[in-house]
């Protein structure tokens, strides 16, 4: 290979590069708006007696991201159409077989306060969830690690507005974040339903029956990390959580399908599983402060630094 050709190759790569972060930036920013969608103000109002109104805010939250799909069609596939040599399997990869994320450094490390999931409930719907979309989709679907299923709340610094810190303002926020935990009562919860939004993220959207509302979190996670970004990321009543990222389309031999009939299959796959975990119960019992070192460490096995905090419930 001659020198000019490796140059051309790089910028060629470069550019495919640039292209990749442009969409998926796009992506977010697509989601991030609707989440954000009439969250104003309600960060400096917590909860009291509110708890059903707190439930009907989140219900129609979650039918306006079920009807997205709809809205705005399965934009994941557009973009795997752009240009053969232009698809999401710049981000990932397949190794020996299976999806790879390709991680990036996030720099500043975003700091996210996240709650955490256990194993005995995520794993239960890591497997439903596999076995229904796995058949359908093989190697174009990214299934998140049911070791790290959480619940985003509220982040300290984010890819959007970076705030960074030095190591000891990090060990300030966790001790900070430490005592809004210990305040904290466990939430009893159920799934309300799952969700596949135009971008192919497939989550579930969830209740809560008991506990610490997450709208009263967010407002103390607010109050301990002032300098956190102002906009945040989610509706701040939302409880949701990743379980799979479609990365492409179904195989066509398992659907023979036009492309209009293709949302109807989505649909279909998502009412299947929504007959099996719909009205599913856990249990969330523990805060993390989580520095993500990769960009979206938490949902692709990235680099991080995990600060545990159980759940107290104690009055001060
Ligand atoms: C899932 O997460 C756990 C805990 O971080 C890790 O040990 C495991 O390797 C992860 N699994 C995969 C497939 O990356």
């Amino acid at each position: 290979m001659t020198g000019r050709t490796a140059t051309f190759n790089c910028w060629n790569r470069y550019k495919k590069v640039a292209f990749i972060w442009f969409i998926s930036a796009f992506c977010f920013y697509v989601l991030f708006q609707m989440l954000l969608h009439n969250s104003s103000n309600t960060l400096s109002s917590p909860s009291s007696d509110s708890s059903n109104l707190n439930t009907e805010r989140r219900s129609k939250l979650y039918d306006k991201m079920a009807r997205d799909l709809d809205e705005h069609g399965a934009a994941f596939l557009k973009h795997g159409e752009t240009s053969q040599s232009l698809t999401i399997w710049d981000i990932f990869t397949l190794k020996d077989g299976s999806v790879t994320p390709v991680l990036k450094p996030a720099t500043p490390p975003v700091r996210a306060n996240v709650l955490y999931l256990n194993s005995e409930f995520s794993v239960p719907i890591a497997d439903a969830v596999k076995n229904i979309f796995n058949p359908y989709f093989d190697k174009a679907i990214w299934f998140q690690n049911s070791s790290m299923y959480h619940f985003s709340m509220f982040h300290a610094s984010h890819h959007i507005v970076p705030v960074p810190a030095t190591k000891e303002e990090i060990e300030a926020e966790a001790s900070s974040v430490q005592t809004v935990a210990a305040r904290i009562c466990p939430l009893n919860i159920v799934l309300d339903r799952v969700v596949l939004t135009s971008t192919g993220v497939l989550l579930g959207g969830w209740q809560v029956i008991s506990g610490t509302d997450p709208i009263t979190i967010r407002a103390r996670l607010k109050n301990v990390l002032p300098h956190a970004p102002e906009k945040q990321l989610y509706d701040a009543a939302i409880l949701h959580t990743t379980f799979a990222r479609l990365l492409g389309p179904p195989r066509a031999s398992s659907t023979e399908l036009k492309t209009s009939d293709e949302l109807q299959f989505f649909h279909e796959l998502v009412n299947r599983l929504n007959s099996q975990i719909r009205g599913f119960k856990a249990v969330v019992s523990e805060l993390w402060y989580v520095e993500e070192h990769d960009v979206l460490a938490l949902a692709l096995n990235g680099k991080m630094n995990i600060h545990k905090f159980k759940l107290g419930c104690s009055r001060d």
